[in-house]
């Protein structure tokens, strides 16, 4: 036997001994560590080894009495595998919790014959299959039981009604067949909280619920439950919180809640109630919340709303209700929202509504409100959000109002407001959006509006205001969008616009403009739409324009001479210049020669201009040549990570996963604050133009630093590193390639292929969406699903991309897409504990990431589901034309009030529009609430596929192939 053997067979034999010494329990425990899968290594420390009182290994609990297991306590620790039944041989178990790891299989009958069990949370897994019916007969002591979030399937179980010592049943968000809730629930006295959303619930709701005196809690929101609200449900004095909201309940608000002390959250909203809202619900002493939006109500606003002693958030938009709101509302409660859009109320708006000085968001759009805003709301400094369009309101605007310093949105359009906007607009300090247009405002733009330091649009349209366009407009750098059509305003156009670097919509149209049109307009780098027809402006159109990429252009009825600028000669702007007498078109190539001649000035500038670019672009290129040169002549026998100078200069060290033709010093070179080219979550986005002439000659640089970076220190140097070398394995025509990592320090660079159309996000919503017609757009769909699909069914592990957006689709120049962004989420996050630090972004998140904070395959599914929403609706994710609603809520709504057509892009030729159908109803599987019922990527792949337009190729081989007349 030689030595090394000797060795280990000692060391298997102390392991034993050591083993054997434990206290049973904690072999049980071993048994169960092994047989579980623990990637993140959370179990090591179990180990007799490592430590000899195992009362004190992490994770668990000893009861009091014996060495024995007592509390196992292992939420959130990315176990996967099985249920190690071992488990169930704990006799002293009285607290077991699995949460929110990656356990599948079925649920372990053998639990429910614990003695002392008395709190059970499996929720956030994947078990699935049927909850056992041992767990309706056994567990004799069971307090809590949580299935949340799992993928149980069968029939929604009932029995679980019997297990009378429950305190706590919570099995929301399962895929339970569609099952009736029992007869008769009225067993579980003890019962507090009762969760049950998205449980396939059918049928009514039992009325023996109201007998469950103990229920504080009661969550039966997002099922499809019919029939009445219960009305006893008033005879729930414990209860805190109602939700009922999401399913297809029918009648009336049942009488009788206003009894109910402790009532502080009511949710009804989206069912089909009808009916009045009954007076006595404002008379609950607790009510604090109250949403019944989206419902058939009907009726006048109780005058008791004036008498709410406790309410701050009230929701009722979508209804059909009307009449006055109480004058006295708001004096006795602390409101802070309220939103009943929507609705056909009337009257004036009460003057009491910010009484408590807390009023955020004021949202009554699509009103009959008459008379005047009052005056007291232009002393509620707390408002943000401001929207009372289209109601018939008059009078001026309260001046303070105007200068409320946190509003964020002033929406006042369609309305008959007059007076003046006051000077006092100043003090907006965050004012972002001020929609004012279709109402009787007059006098002055004040030029205080150039110092709102965020103002993104203005929309005042549609007024009569007159005086110069303020110089100090030109300031707004922020401004996107600039509506003042249809006024009387006059004198020039300020110069100096080049500020407008966001700029994507400009219109002033039909107002009385002199002057010329500034250059600087063609300068502006996302502006789509430009509009000064009906003016009196003069002078020549700017030879900058040409620059433009818009979709819409006009000049027409100005007074505007010389020749137009060859590009925009053609006939795609031929209604963009009508009623210019003195303009002409110039489509001869020795119009140029001319139009030089008489431009002189200007052209030797713009060639001056060019000329220095192209020099400052050769330096540039000779810097990174030079650099490049140096390190593969001189220095190329240098050790990867040294410093070139042997300063102080941190240490890099290049680890890369193709054969690639730079090093470290050539990327770090290039990294510029001018060769900034995006900026993410996660860090700056740099283009790097390198030397070499190969695929890699340029690439795109992504700069983790600071918090980001940190956080990726903090997973350890080793984690990082295997992440990103899975990430750097990939390779598929349509993921964004990895080219190598760099690092130094708490520093780390990701050098990635460049993708010369920039992200499919802005080429769709930054204005350039005609580029993209249905075939152009089903083949990105079609790529960026590949893409995913390999990154989850051909890569082992699994990657979850963990951001998909349309953003992080690329587009390369023949606009074939490349997922790019996959897995950063996770290696810049602090291990799988912090994705909750970063997981998606806004619009895209699945749903169930809110209450199991964790993200699946199915949730790339989803956010995919979003982007195909984006392509065939040609709608951004969220945004202010979707209303308070996102993309997938905004379409389910659009096809539920005007039918799936009504959703479709408008900007797309109808000739697709069976091919766009098909695909909408793709997305919407994908985007399904449920992640059991959204389809794998290769089936999202699959059902694209089937989907695809003809291809204009198609027709002419079908020709060929068809047997020769003769
Ligand atoms: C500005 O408005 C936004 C959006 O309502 C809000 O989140 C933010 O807190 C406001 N900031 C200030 C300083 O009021
Ligand atoms: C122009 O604005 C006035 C109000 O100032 C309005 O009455 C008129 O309808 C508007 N014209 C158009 C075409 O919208
Ligand atoms: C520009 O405006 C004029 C007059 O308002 C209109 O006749 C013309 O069709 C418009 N042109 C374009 C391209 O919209």
């Amino acid at each position: 036997m030689t030595p090394l053997l000797l060795l280990r067979l000692l060391c298997l034999l102390s392991l034993a001994a050591t083993a054997a010494a434990l206290p049973a329990d904690f072999t049980t425990i071993l048994a169960a560590k092994s047989a579980l899968s623990d990637p993140a290594s959370a179990l090591v420390v179990w180990d007799p080894r490592l430590s000899r009182s195992p009362c004190r290994w992490p994770h668990l609990l000893c009861s009091d009495r014996s060495p024995a297991v007592a509390s196992l306590l292992l939420s959130n620790l990315s176990l996967a595998g099985t249920f190690p039944s071992p488990l169930c041989s704990l006799e002293s178990l009285a607290h077991l919790d699995l949460s929110y790891n990656s356990l599948t299989g079925p649920l372990p009958p053998c639990l429910a014959a614990l003695p002392s069990l008395t709190h059970l949370d499996l929720a956030g897994n994947e078990f699935s299959g049927q909850v056992p019916g041992s767990y309706g007969a056994g567990f004799p002591s069971l307090a809590t039981l949580s299935l949340a979030g799992n993928v149980l399937s069968g029939a929604f179980p009932g029995f679980l009604f019997d297990v009378t010592t429950l305190e706590e049943l919570l099995l929301a968000y399962n895929p339970f067949a569609p099952s009736a809730l029992p007869e008769n629930v009225s067993g579980l006295t003890s019962l507090r909280v009762l969760w049950l959303s998205g449980c396939g619930l059918v049928g009514e709701i039992p009325p023996s619920i109201g007998s469950l005196g103990s229920l504080v809690n009661l969550d039966l929101s997002t099922n499809n439950l019919t029939g009445e609200i219960p009305s006893s449900i008033r005879r729930l004095e414990n209860v805190v919180q109602i939700e009922l909201y999401s399913n297809r309940l029918t009648g009336s608000v049942p009488e009788g809640l206003g009894a109910l002390k402790r009532l502080q959250f009511l949710d009804a909203s989206m069912n089909r109630l009808s009916g009045e809202i009954p007076a006595d619900l404002f008379h609950a002493p607790s009510l604090e919340s109250l949403h019944l939006y989206q419902n058939d109500l009907s009726g006048r606003m109780p005058a008791t709303l004036g008498q709410a002693p406790a309410l701050v958030d009230l929701r009722l938009f979508t209804n059909r209700l009307v009449g006055e709101l109480p004058p006295e509302f708001g004096k006795k409660c602390p409101l802070q929202f309220l939103d009943l859009s929507d609705n056909r109320i009337s009257g004036r708006i009460p003057a009491a509504l910010c009484s408590a000085g807390k009023l955020e968001q004021l949202l009554i759009l699509n009103n009959e409100l008459f008379g005047p805003i009052p005056p007291e709301l232009g002393q509620c400094r707390t408002l943000t959000r401001v929207r009372l369009p289209n109601n018939r309101l008059s009078g001026p605007v309260p001046p303070d109002m105007w200068g409320l310093p946190h509003l964020y949105l002033l929406e006042l359009v369609g309305n008959k407001l007059s007076g003046t906007l006051d000077p006092i607009i100043a003090m907006a300090k965050n004012l972002s959006q001020l929609l004012i247009s279709d109402n009787g405002f007059t006098g002055a733009l004040p030029a205080q509006i150039g110092a709102l330091p965020a103002l993104f649009e203005l929309s005042a349209a549609n007024n009569m205001f007159s005086g110069p366009l303020p110089a100090s407009l030109a300031e707004v750098s922020t401004l996107g969008r600039l509506d003042l059509r249809n006024n009387s305003l006059s004198g020039e156009v300020p110069r100096g616009v080049r500020r407008w670097q966001k700029l994507t919509q400009l219109d002033l149209a039909n107002n009385r403009l002199t002057g010329t049109i500034p250059p600087g307009l063609g300068e502006l780098p996302v502006l789509n739409s430009l509009d000064m027809s009906n003016n009196e402006l003069i002078g020549d159109v700017p030879v900058q324009l040409e620059n433009l990429k818009l979709s819409l252009l006009n000049l027409s009825n100005n007074r505007l001479t010389g020749a137009l600028p060859p590009l925009l000669s053609g006939s795609m702007y031929r209604d963009s210049f009508v009623g210019n007498p003195a303009l002409w078109r110039d489509t001869c190539p020795s119009g140029r020669r001319a139009r030089t001649g008489r431009r002189g000035l200007v052209g030797s500038v713009t060639s001056i201009l060019a000329v220095a670019g192209v020099v400052l672009l050769l330096v540039v290129a000779w810097f990174c040549y030079t650099s490049y040169r140096r390190q593969h002549s001189g220095h190329a026998a240098e050790p990867r990570g040294g410093g070139r100078d042997g300063s102080s200069r941190p240490r890099w060290l290049l680890t890369s996963f193709h054969k690639v033709e730079f090093d470290e010093d050539d990327i770090m070179s290039c990294l510029d604050e001018d060769n900034v080219v995006g900026m993410g979550a996660a860090g700056k986005v740099y283009k790097a133009v390198l030397g070499g002439g190969g695929e890699d000659a340029v690439v795109a640089v992504k700069k983790l630093w600071g918090d980001e970076g940190k956080a990726a220190e903090s997973t350890g140097k080793d984690s990082f590193d295997a992440e990103v070398a899975t990430l750097g394995r990939i390779r598929h025509k349509n993921i964004v390639k990895l080219w190598c990592c760099i690092r130094s320090g708490d520093c780390r660079l990701l050098v990635y292929e460049y993708v010369s159309n920039g992200s499919l996000g802005d080429l769709l919503h930054g204005g350039k969406s005609g580029l993209l017609d249905w075939p152009a757009r089903h083949r990105i769909m079609v790529d960026a699903a590949e893409g995913l699909a390999y990154l989850h069914h051909d890569c082992a592990p699994p990657i979850v991309h963990r951001d998909v957006k349309s953003n992080n689709i690329l587009l390369d120049a023949e606009l074939g897409a490349k997922v790019a962004d996959f897995g950063v989420a996770r290696i810049i996050g602090n291990g799988p504990a912090a994705v909750t630090a970063i997981a998606g972004s806004c619009g895209y998140i699945a749903p169930e990431y809110s209450y199991t904070l964790r993200v699946t395959q199915k949730s790339d599914v989803y956010s995919f589901g979003v982007v195909m929403l984006e392509l065939v609706t040609g709608k951004k994710p969220i945004g202010e034309e979707l209303g308070d609603k996102d993309l997938v809520r905004w379409v389910h709504g659009g096809i539920e009030r005007d039918g799936l057509d009504s959703v479709l892009d408008p900007g797309l030729a109808g000739a697709s529009k069976d091919d766009m159908v098909t695909v909408l109803h793709v997305a919407l599987l994908c985007t399904s609430s449920l992640p059991i019922n959204r389809p794998s990527m290769k089936t999202v792949v699959k059902l694209l596929v089937e989907a695809a337009p003809p291809s204009p190729e198609s027709m002419p081989k079908a020709a060929e192939q068809r047997p020769l007349d003769v």
